[in-house]
């Protein structure tokens, strides 16, 4: 019997086979533009290989489009003919591939945390059920997925570094950034192409308003992370956040334009990156009106498949700014029939939908009406179930971000004066929220806070 680059049993009959899933997945940990032409290496090495017929259909489920789910059930079935002669290990990962096919996701990684208990070295169970564990919003178990596991892992074993990456991004995920940022920070002395560990420390630096360091980090990484696959342009956006902090429209622009929107893209990630930034915007007061119709182009033919929440919610707004409201309604009608129509107790996202991204695409609608009233009404406690809907503490800002502004522009100034403290209090940093607080607290004649608010603003922008 083989084993993998960590010691790990696999049955197999084939040393170029073994030798190419290793190389695959070392790819995939690293973000790589070659992990579908190494997939289809190793499809031709072995197609017999049952763990390189397994990471196909992950692959393809992750990919959270319909037309490669799909495949993902021609990988389960070939995985379930060749599982005779499974090690207990291989048999879960055909099972937790089942149970995603399924869309019980809280089985799936329920199966792949099961695997890690046995075999806490299998990287790739350890690296999916983290991602499993973001796309569900499970901040905690994906901190504590991490911890458990780190004691069996060092220097010495192939993927260290990937690990520490993940960690990382998890103890930020969990408001843990002093521990978090050395740890992201030895993964890129590792490796400088980890551009998840990288990924990681930038949301250190993002969630703690440390604007010139973010710049720089990225700055001087993006020649390695420009390498990376689709992935480096949600760097790229990152680092127009900071702009944005600084008021630097322009330079916002520039990076739309030139980097992360340098033309149009069918990946959900450079959607969701543009969408998300052009909100930004918009709420900024500044004209996007002819770039959502370049990304409302894409978006309004994903109105059908219900494959992620978060995506949908992007592809919604897009739809909704770019006034498509038939498209947007269309939407928000199959998110309303995917729960209808799903078993709730099977189905994990059927709960998803119905407690977070309903309301919230409600509100993206009544916000691109101008309702702002009832954007109000439904995001002051929709704001609290958002972190199901998976993604980060920092691309979920954009919809607290909408309720700030629909609070403003519906004139209810008190509850907009108390938005602006809450984030304040999170992020003392930013120089545009004491802009925009000083203003509102200006109209409740609280001339002196407004003053001092108005300074503190000044003295940050100036820096
Ligand atoms: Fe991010």
């Amino acid at each position: 019997m083989f084993s993998d680059v960590r010691g790990l049993p696999l049955s197999g009959e084939n040393p170029k086979a073994v030798e190419t899933l290793d190389a695959t997945i070392n790819e995939f940990l690293a973000s790589g533009r070659d992990t579908g032409p190494l997939l289809q290496s190793l499809d031709e090495a072995d197609p017999t290989l049952l763990m390189g017929v397994c990471l196909r259909g992950y692959l393809m489920k992750m990919a959270n489009l319909q037309e490669w789910n799909e495949k993902s059930f021609d990988s389960l079935e070939r995985a379930k003919e060749l599982s005779f002669a499974a090690t207990k290990r291989e048999q879960q990962h055909v099972d937790a591939l089942e149970a995603w096919c399924a869309g019980n996701l809280r089985q799936t990684v329920r199966i792949w945390d099961h695997i890690l208990t046995e075999y806490p070295r299998d990287i790739l169970a350890l690296r999916l059920s983290h991602n499993m564990h973001f796309f569900l919003g499970d901040i905690w178990r994906m901190r504590d997925s991490l911890a458990r596991v780190l004691p069996n892992w060092d220097e010495g074993v192939d993927g260290y570094g990937f690990v520490l990456g993940c960690r990382c991004f998890a103890l930020e995920e969990a408001g843990q950034y002093e521990e978090a940022e050395p740890i992201g920070r030895r993964a890129i002395d590792i490796n400088e192409n980890d551009i998840w560990a990288g990924h990681a420390v930038a949301h250190v630096l993002e969630m703690q308003g440390r604007r010139r360091e973010g710049i720089d980090w990225i700055t001087k990484y993006q020649e390695p992370w420009r390498k990376r696959g689709v992935f480096s342009k949600h760097l790229w956006w990152h680092r127009a956040l900071h702009y944005l902090e600084f008021n630097d429209v322009e330079a916002v622009m520039n990076s739309f334009d030139k980097e992360f929107w340098a033309e149009p893209s069918e990946d959900n990630i450079d959607i969701c990156n543009s969408s998300s930034m052009l909100m930004r915007l918009d709420i900024f007061g500044v004209n996007v009106k002819t770039r959502w119709e370049t990304v409302a182009e894409i978006a309004m033919h994903r109105t059908k498949a219900r494959l992620r929440p978060f995506d949908d919610l992007h592809f919604l707004m897009t739809l909704a700014m770019s006034e498509r409201f038939v498209e947007a309604d269309e939407l928000l009608s199959s998110m309303q029939d995917f729960v209808a129509n799903s078993d709730k107790e099977q189905v994990t996202l059927n709960g998803v939908y119905e407690v977070a991204a309903i309301p919230v695409g409600q509100a993206l609608i009544s916000y691109a009406k101008g309702d702002y009233d009832i954007v109000v009404e439904i995001m002051m406690e929709a704001r609290y179930s958002m972190r199901v809907l998976g993604g980060s503490w920092a691309q979920r800002d954009v919809w607290v971000r909408m309720l700030i502004d629909s609070a403003i522009k519906s004139g209810r100034t008190k509850i907009a004066i108390g938005l602006l403290a809450e984030r304040l209090a999170a992020q003392p940093s930013s120089g545009p929220s004491w802009q925009l607080y000083s203003k509102e607290l200006g109209k409740v004649g609280a001339t002196l806070e407004a003053e001092n608010a108005r300074l503190k603003g000044e003295g940050l922008l100036a820096q």
